[in-house]
């Protein structure tokens, strides 16, 4: 792997969960529209991510863990390696997250909920953002304007829930989205200036979504590229005024 050296490109954005069809779909779309962008991606297994030839090199993986505590760790060293830390992130995208797995499907009932899958749900969910946006703070010191984007999810809102159900994911994105709103408070004390946002990425296909295309049905279901388009519309049109937001796909604030 080659480090972007002397070389400093104009835009270094992180994307986390780059293996995901969200964080690999937003990858794509930033190489192919901006040729100044370079991307960090961290996904639990580098190896199983596939980019075009022609963009290849303007792409760097590193293995990440959001829920090994250790992980992180692993990640600052080898970001050290490849972005010098002068040459700082413009933007950090956490599109990692998790509704089912082994051992873990959403709730219908309280008799459903279980304290692993709970756990794990806020780890990957929540924890892992928080995290991340520590172990990268030092790379968020320059002077640009910077974007710090937390994929969320609308079922997270307190406002919006008529549902119920859900139990772990509904909680932990609640818990993300309160990590947006307390690092929206302490991030521009040091990293003026600085947007950190929580957006709702619309229901996209993706293997986080597939299990339950019958009810997706009845929704407007977007493809990842069409949501990769409409997060990064939002996140461009980000300002310092929106830092703190919970935004819609479609740039709307969605209520907390
Ligand atoms: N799809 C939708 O309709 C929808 C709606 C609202 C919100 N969202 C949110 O959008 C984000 C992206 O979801 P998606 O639809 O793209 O789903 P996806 O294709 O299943 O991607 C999930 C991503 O999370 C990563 N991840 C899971 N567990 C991890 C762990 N322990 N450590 C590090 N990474 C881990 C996956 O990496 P691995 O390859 O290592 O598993 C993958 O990169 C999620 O935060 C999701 O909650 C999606």
């Amino acid at each position: 792997m080659m480090g972007y050296g002397s070389g400093v490109s104009k835009k270094q954005v992180l994307i986390a969960g780059i293996s995901g069809a969200i964080g690999h779909a937003l990858a794509v779309r930033l190489l192919e529209h901006d040729p100044g962008v370079s991307i960090v991606g961290l996904c639990r297994n580098p190896s199983a991510v596939t980019f075009s030839e022609e963009h290849a090199g303007r792409i760097l993986l590193i293995p990440w863990d959001a829920a090994e505590s250790s992980s992180t760790r692993t990640v600052v060293e080898k970001l050290k390696a490849l972005v010098p830390v002068e040459a700082g992130l413009d933007t950090v995208i956490y599109a990692a997250g998790i509704l089912h797995g082994p051992g873990m499907k959403p709730e219908k009932r309280l008799e459903d909920l279980d304290a692993r899958a709970f756990a794990h749900a806020f780890a990957v969910n929540a924890t892992g953002f928080a995290m991340l946006v520590q172990a990268v703070s030092p790379w968020l010191r320059h002077r640009r304007f910077k974007r710090i984007v937390a994929v969320s999810a609308k079922v997270g809102s307190i406002g919006d829930n008529g549902f119920g159900g859900w139990y772990a994911y509904r909680s932990s994105k609640a818990a993300l989205n309160m990590l947006v709103r307390n690092l929206s408070i302490e991030l521009p004390r040091k990293y003026r200036p600085v947007a950190c946002v929580a957006v709702h990425p619309g229901t996209t296909l993706s293997p986080l979504s597939r299990p339950f295309t019958r009810s997706l049905a009845k929704l407007n279901v977007h493809e990842p590229g069409e949501t990769a388009g409409n997060i990064l519309k939002v996140a461009e049109g980000l300002t310092e005024d929106d830092n703190g937001a919970f935004l819609g796909w479609d740039g709307s604030a969605i209520p907390w």
